[in-house]
C-alpha cells in the first residue's frame, strides 16, 4: 500500500432488513451494494448521487459508526473485519465527520471553546490549559476569532457555523474527513468561502477527503475523483478531468446535462430522466437504471452491468461494454 493510500474499500455493502409491513418478513434493504476505492492524502472522492443513492450510508461505514454487511475496509493499513476493539478504538480518531447542517450537530447550550475541547478531553491526557491552547489555534485556523470561545453556536452564522463543525473535526489530528453535504445549507457566497478553507486545510494537513455531495458545479471545482452512485451500486467512477470531459454512464450524462455550465456558448441539451427513482427495497431486474434510461436495450432488462474499465474511467453500463456506445 503506497503511504499516499489512507483507506481502501473493496466491494463494500450495507444492507438493512426492513419490514414492509408489521407482520410480513423483513426484506432487505440494499442502501449500498458493492462500492471499492481508495482515499489517499491531499486528495478528495466526491461522491454523487441523487438522494437515497446510499451516500450517507457509505459515510457511516467509512467512519466505522456502522459496521459494513460485507467487503473489506481498511483504515491506516488495518483490516477493519478483523480488527481487535483496541485497533478500533485506535483508528477511529483517524476518521471525522463533518454533516450538512451544524447546527444539528453542536449543542446549542455549550459553548464553542468547550465543543472543540470535547474530543480532546475523551481522547488526550492534555491539561485544561493546553486543551484551551489547542482549541484556541484551531479556531484561527478555520478562520474565526479565538476571542469568542466562550461563545454559543446560536451566535454564528451559518458559514461560522460550519467552520466551528470544521475545527472540532479536527481537533484529534485526523487523516480523514468524510464531508456530508457540507455546504449544502449554505448561501452560494459563503459556500465558495468554507469549500477554499477546506482546499487550504487539505494541502496544509495532508487530509483525505470523501466529499458527498449532489451538487456537481461544486464537486468539479473540489474533487480529484469522482464516484457516481445510483440505487446502492456506483455506475462510473474516475479522474475528475476524464468524468467530466467524458461522461460515459447515461446516467451520468444525464446528472452533467441538468448542471448549470458557466460557459453559455457550450451546445448543452438537458436530457430528463423518464419516471421516478425506484424503490431500493425492490429494484428493477437487470440494471437499476434501466427503467429511466433514454438508451436501455434488451440486456439491460435481464443482467446487472458490472463496472469495467473504459477508456479512463471505470463504467458499469452495457452500451459501454458492447462498444455500442
Ligand atoms: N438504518 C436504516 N434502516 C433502513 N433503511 C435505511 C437505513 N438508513 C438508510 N436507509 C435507506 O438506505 C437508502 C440509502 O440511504 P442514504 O441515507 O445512504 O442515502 P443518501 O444518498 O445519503 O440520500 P440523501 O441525498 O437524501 O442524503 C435509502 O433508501 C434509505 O431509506
Ligand atoms: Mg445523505
Amino acid at each position: 500500500m503506497s503511504n499516499d493510500v489512507v483507506l481502501i474499500a473493496r466491494d463494500l455493502k450495507k444492507h438493512y432488513p426492513v419490514r414492509q409491513s408489521m407482520f410480513g418478513e423483513p426484506v432487505m434493504l440494499k442502501a449500498l451494494d458493492g462500492a471499492s476505492f481508495e482515499l489517499k492524502r491531499r486528495k478528495t472522492l466526491a461522491v454523487v448521487g441523487e438522494s437515497g443513492c446510499g451516500k450517507s450510508t457509505l459515510a457511516r461505514l467509512v467512519t466505522m459508526i456502522e459496521e459494513p454487511t460485507a467487503g473489506s475496509l481498511q483504515i491506516a493499513g488495518e483490516e477493519l473485519a478483523d480488527a481487535s476493539e483496541s485497533v478500533r478504538k485506535s483508528l477511529r480518531p483517524k476518521v471525522q465527520i463533518v454533516f450538512q447542517n451544524p447546527y444539528g450537530s453542536l449543542n446549542p447550550r455549550q459553548k464553542i471553546g468547550s465543543a472543540l475541547e470535547e474530543p480532546l478531553q475523551m481522547n488526550t491526557s492534555l491539561s485544561k490549559s493546553e486543551r484551551q491552547e489547542k482549541a484556541r489555534e484551531m479556531m484561527t485556523s478555520v478562520g474565526l476569532r479565538p476571542e469568542h470561545y466562550d461563545r454559543y453556536p446560536h451566535m454564528f452564522s451559518g458559514g461560522q457555523r460550519q467552520r466551528i463543525a470544521i475545527a472540532r473535526a479536527l481537533m484529534l489530528n485526523p487523516d480523514i474527513l468524510v464531508l456530508d453535504e457540507p455546504v449544502s445549507a449554505l448561501d452560494v457566497s459563503i459556500q465558495a468561502q468554507v469549500l477554499n478553507l477546506l482546499s487550504e486545510l487539505q494541502e496544509r494537513l495532508d487530509l483525505a477527503y470523501l466529499f458527498i455531495s449532489h451538487d456537481l458545479s461544486v464537486v468539479k471545482h473540489i474533487a480529484d475523483e469522482v464516484m457516481v452512485m445510483y440505487l446502492g451500486k456506483p455506475v462510473e467512477q474516475g479522474a475528475n478531468k476524464d468524468l467530466f470531459a467524458d461522461p460515459q454512464h447515461p446516467y451520468t450524462q444525464a446528472l452533467l446535462s441538468a448542471t448549470p455550465v458557466p460557459d453559455p456558448g457550450r451546445k448543452h441539451q438537458r436530457i430528463i430522466l423518464r419516471g421516478e427513482l425506484p424503490s431500493p427495497i425492490d429494484p428493477p431486474v437487470g440494471c437499476a437504471f434501466n427503467p429511466r434510461c433514454p438508451k436501455v436495450f434488451d440486456p439491460c432488462r435481464t443482467t446487472a452491468p458490472a463496472l469495467t474499465p473504459s477508456g479512463n474511467t471505470q463504467v458499469a453500463c452495457h452500451l459501454v461494454t458492447a462498444g455500442k456506445e
